[in-house]
C-alpha cells in the first residue's frame, strides 16, 4: 500500500509561527510534527511515500526529509498549489497511486499506542475504505460519525454544530484505488475545499466503508491550534520522560517495520550529530535483536 502524507494549508490558526516554516515542521516537544504521522506510516511498513504541501514549504520538507533513503523508503515530493481540500491530494497523486491502494494521514495528527488497530486495518484490508473513530469531548471541530438508530453507520457530517455522536475521525484513511475517480467526481463545498468527508460518505453509501474504534488508552492529538499544538508537545513529554522511548521517532519506525537492516541504521546513525536523539538510536540499535 502506498501512502500520502498532507502537509498543506496556511496553519493561519497558528500565525505568527507559521510565518516562516508551516505548521507541520513545527516542533512537537523535541521533533517536527511530520515526524510523528511519518513514523506512523513507517511502522505500518510503507516504503513509498509522497508528501504534499504548499509551493513555498514543499522545498523544506525536501530539506528535512531528503530522498527517504535514509528510512529505507522513497519520498515523492508534490505540490498543492492551493489549500482545495484533503480530498484533492488523491487528484494531484494520481500518477503516485498508480491504481494501487493508497492510505493518507494528516501531517498534523499524531497517533499513540494503537499499534494494534493501525496494525489490523493495514493486514486485513481488501477493499473499500478504512476508517478510524475515536471518541472526544469537542467533536464539532471534526468529522463525526452518524449511526441510525439500530447503530449501523449512516454518514459522516463535518463539523457538525450539534454532533451527531462523540466519535471523530482521525486523519487517517486507507482506501482502494478508486479513490481517484471518486475524488475527481466531488463538488467543492460551501468553504472552497473538496471535503474528505464527501469522500468518505461515497463509500459509506455504497456499504464499502469500514470503521475501526481505537481502543481504551489509544492517543489521538491533532496539533492545528496553538493550545492542542502545546497539548500534544506535553503529552509527549511525558511518555517519553516516563517510559524512555521516544515517539515519533522514523528511523526507528523503519528500523523495527524492516525497512532498514541492522546495518544500514548503523550506518545513518554514524551520520547524524552528537544529540539526545542520536544517543536513543544507539540504544535502540544495541537492544534489537540482529536483523540482516
Ligand atoms: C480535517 C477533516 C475532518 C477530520 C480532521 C482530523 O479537519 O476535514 O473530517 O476529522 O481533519 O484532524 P480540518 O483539518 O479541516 O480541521
Amino acid at each position: 500500500m502506498k501512502g500520502i502524507i498532507l502537509a498543506g494549508g496556511a496553519g493561519s490558526r497558528l500565525y505568527p509561527l507559521t510565518l516562516v516554516a508551516s505548521k507541520q515542521l513545527q516542533p512537537v516537544y523535541d521533533k517536527p510534527m511530520v515526524y510523528y504521522p511519518l513514523s506512523t506510516l513507517l511502522e505500518q511498513g510503507v516504503a513509498d511515500i509522497a508528501l504534499i504541501s504548499t509551493p513555498q514549504d514543499l522545498p523544506r520538507f525536501k530539506q528535512l526529509l531528503g530522498s527517504g533513503e535514509r528510512f529505507g523508503v522513497t519520498f515523492t515530493y508534490i505540490e498543492q498549489p492551493k489549500p482545495e481540500g484533503i480530498a484533492q491530494a488523491f487528484i494531484l497523486a494520481e500518477q503516485f497511486i498508480d491504481n494501487e491502494p493508497v492510505s493518507l494521514i494528516l501531517g498534523d495528527n499524531l497517533f499513540s499506542g494503537g499499534e494494534s488497530t493501525i496494525r489490523a486495518a493495514y493486514q486485513t484490508f481488501k477493499g473499500g475504505a478504512r476508517l478510524f473513530a475515536y471518541p472526544v469531548d469537542d467533536a464539532q471541530r471534526y468529522g463525526v460519525l452518524s449511526f441510525e438508530p439500530d447503530g449501523k453507520l449512516s454518514k459522516i457530517v463535518e463539523k457538525p454544530s450539534i454532533p451527531p455522536s462523540r466519535y471523530a475521525v482521525p486523519g487517517l484513511y486507507l482506501y482502494d484505488s478508486s479513490v481517484v475517480q471518486r475524488a475527481k467526481a466531488l463538488q467543492p463545498s460551501k468553504r472552497g475545499e473538496l471535503e474528505i468527508t464527501d469522500l468518505n460518505n461515497t463509500y459509506i453509501t455504497e456499504g464499502l466503508a469500514q470503521v475501526l474504534f481505537f481502543e481504551r488508552g489509544f492517543a489521538w492529538l491533532d496539533a492545528g491550534t496553538s493550545t492542542s499544538l502545546h497539548d500534544a508537545s506535553a503529552y509527549v513529554q511525558t511518555i517519553e520522560r516516563r517510559q524512555g522511548i521516544k515517539l515519533g521517532c522514523p528511523e526507528e519506525a523503519a528500523f523495527r517495520a524492516g525497512l532498514l537492516s541492522t546495518e544500514k541504521f548503523s550506518q545513518e546513525l554514524e551520520k547524524i550529530p552528537r544529540s539526545e536523539y542520536r544517543d536513543y538510536l544507539e540504544r535502540i540499535l544495541l537492544h534489537h535483536p540482529k536483523r540482516t
